[in-house]
């Protein structure tokens, strides 16, 4: 293999459920690679498996067959206990339905993962006020999670996801629930943490939120249909400096 070693790379990957009479594959001999700072959005209409997808990616599903490497380790052979470890140090989720933890403030659910995977007191501290200042939620912080609305929860969760620096953050449907303002923060906060070079596998339904990517993977009944690089549009100064230049030259 040549490049970076690849923070994902899944070989083949196969879920059925089994639970019904009829088996349903959910997802069907996927190959994914995504490489350190890639941010990818996960499209396809509903039923395509991309939940299945990413959860398998996270450990919060288990495969059918085929692999799931993570920074250049085997995972989908490990133990529940060896996932926790791993979802502790390297993985951030956001998923629509989220868990904070009711019996602490928004602070310490967004402290919570970076003093498990080793931050001091005052790193965590530090990262909690940046993110929550960027999400919009600095004056929630001493809230409990049942005392906000719940696309400022999901916003929490987004803070708590991103608290560790994961190597891959995973998010399905970050934006599902929230207004546009909210989106906007989400995204802006999402964009700023990408070019720092957070790792993003994101479903989205929405092409407006996907063109933040640099990468759209479709899935179509549990397959990769399309693969691909999105464009980026040539930025055309809008007035300002660069009219006026053009007036005076
Ligand atoms: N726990 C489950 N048990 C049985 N079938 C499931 C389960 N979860 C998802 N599926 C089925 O797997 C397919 C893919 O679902 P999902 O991954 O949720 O798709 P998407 O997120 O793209 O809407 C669908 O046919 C869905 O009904
Ligand atoms: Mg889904």
């Amino acid at each position: 293999m040549s490049g970076p070693e690849p923070v994902v790379r899944t070989v083949n990957l196969v879920k059925i459920y089994q639970t019904g009479g009829v088996p349903v594959t959910a997802v069907d001999g996927v190959d994914l690679r995504v490489d350190p700072g890639e941010f990818v959005a996960i499209m396809g209409p509903s039923g395509s498996g991309k939940s299945t997808l990413v959860h398998m990616l996270g450990g919060l599903d288990t495969r059918t067959s085929g692999e799931i490497w993570l920074d250049g380790k085997r995972v989908d052979t490990l133990s529940e206990s060896a996932w926790a470890v791993l979802r502790r140090d390297k993985v951030g989720f956001v998923f629509q339905f989220f868990n904070l933890v009711a019996n602490m403030t928004v602070a310490d659910n967004v402290e919570l993962p970076a003093l498990l995977s080793g931050a001091t007191p005052r790193q965590a501290r530090e990262r909690r006020e940046y993110l929550l200042g960027a999400l919009g939620l600095a004056e929630r912080a001493d809230a409990s999670p049942a005392q906000l609305a719940g696309g400022e929860q999901q916003r929490v969760a987004l803070a708590r996801a991103l608290a560790n620096k994961p190597s891959l953050l995973l998010a399905d449907e970050p934006t599902g629930n929230l207004d546009s303002r909210n989106t906007r923060d989400v995204l802006r906060l999402l964009g700023e943490v990408h070019r720092d070079g957070q790792t993003i596998i994101m479903v989205t339904h929405d092409a407006r939120v996907a063109s933040l990517a640099d990468r759209v993977v479709s899935l179509l009944d549990g397959q990769i249909v399309d693969d691909g690089a999105i464009p980026r549009p040539v930025r055309r100064p809008r007035g300002g400096a660069g009219d006026v230049v053009e007036l005076r030259s």
